[in-house]
């Protein structure tokens, strides 16, 4: 007699409570609106941090929260050519510009404060932990994550005024790190927009600090543009 075997799959069903969507709701999280946040990306086995970078999650039907990984950043390498398929992360729930910037450009710095804490309150209003699952999307050079939250800390009850500045020092900095990746009509256009959201940052705000995270944003975007458009948008040769 010919042995079948069998495999019986278990799709495992993911808990979910009533409350603990709406708790993830009335931090802000929807269906349909990114949700930008920071996230911390911790090797399987103890603390270490593989990658931090700023991130736009969506939530889904159930208690978990999905996200897209492009291809170029540090963690959509790792996860191919290490083939995993689970980490552990945690999700810093901030409206702190600084903190974007430095999750782009001070990772160590970030990283450091990290390692110190699960939810380090100089940097986080809240932040969520449990397992980011990641699979290979039908779209082309997008690794889609899944997060199953296992745990919430919160280190700010209260909420804090909406400002204009922090919104355009966080969409500048979105453009300024899409600029690699955009197509040269884009980026011959990128330097402009990062300026007007450069203005709103000036005319809204007295501070400081988001004025010269501004000017940093805008003279990084500058220079980056000049990068991408001398190494593959302009003709080498004019003439020809
Ligand atoms: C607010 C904000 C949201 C972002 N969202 C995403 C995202 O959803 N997916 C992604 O791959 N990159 C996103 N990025 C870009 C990455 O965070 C950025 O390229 C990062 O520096 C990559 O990290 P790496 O240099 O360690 O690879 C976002 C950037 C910002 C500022």
């Amino acid at each position: 007699m010919r042995r079948v075997r069998v495999v019986l799959l278990v799709k495992a069903e993911v808990m979910c409570r009533d409350e603990d969507r709406k708790l993830l709701k009335r931090l802000g999280f929807s269906v349909d609106t990114w949700g930008e946040v920071v996230v911390v990306f911790l090797e399987e086995k103890g603390n270490s941090v593989i990658s931090v970078m700023p991130l736009g999650l969506k939530l889904l039907e159930n208690c978990s929260l999905s996200g897209r990984l492009f291809r170029g950043s540090r963690i959509y390498d790792y996860i191919l050519n290490t083939g995993v398929r689970e980490l552990k992360c945690k999700i810093c729930i901030s409206e702190d510009p600084l903190l974007f910037y430095a999750a782009v450009y001070e990772k160590k710095k970030v990283t450091k404060v990290f390692k110190k804490s699960l939810c380090p309150r100089s940097y986080c209003s809240v932040c969520l932990s449990g397992s980011c699952i990641f699979s290979l999307a039908r779209e082309e050079d997008v690794i889609t994550l899944e997060l199953h939250v296992d745990r919430v800390v919160i280190r700010r009850a209260l909420p804090k005024v909406f400002t204009r500045a922090s919104a355009a020092l966080i969409e500048a900095l979105v453009w300024l790190t899409k600029v690699p990746y955009m197509s040269c009509e884009e980026v011959e256009k990128v330097v402009e927009w990062v300026e007007l959201l450069k203005t709103s940052v000036y005319r809204s705000s007295q501070q400081k600090v988001f004025k010269e995270l501004a000017d940093e944003i805008f003279s990084k975007t500058i220079e980056l543009v000049k990068n991408v458009e001398d190494s593959r948008c302009r003709p080498r040769d004019k003439n020809v």
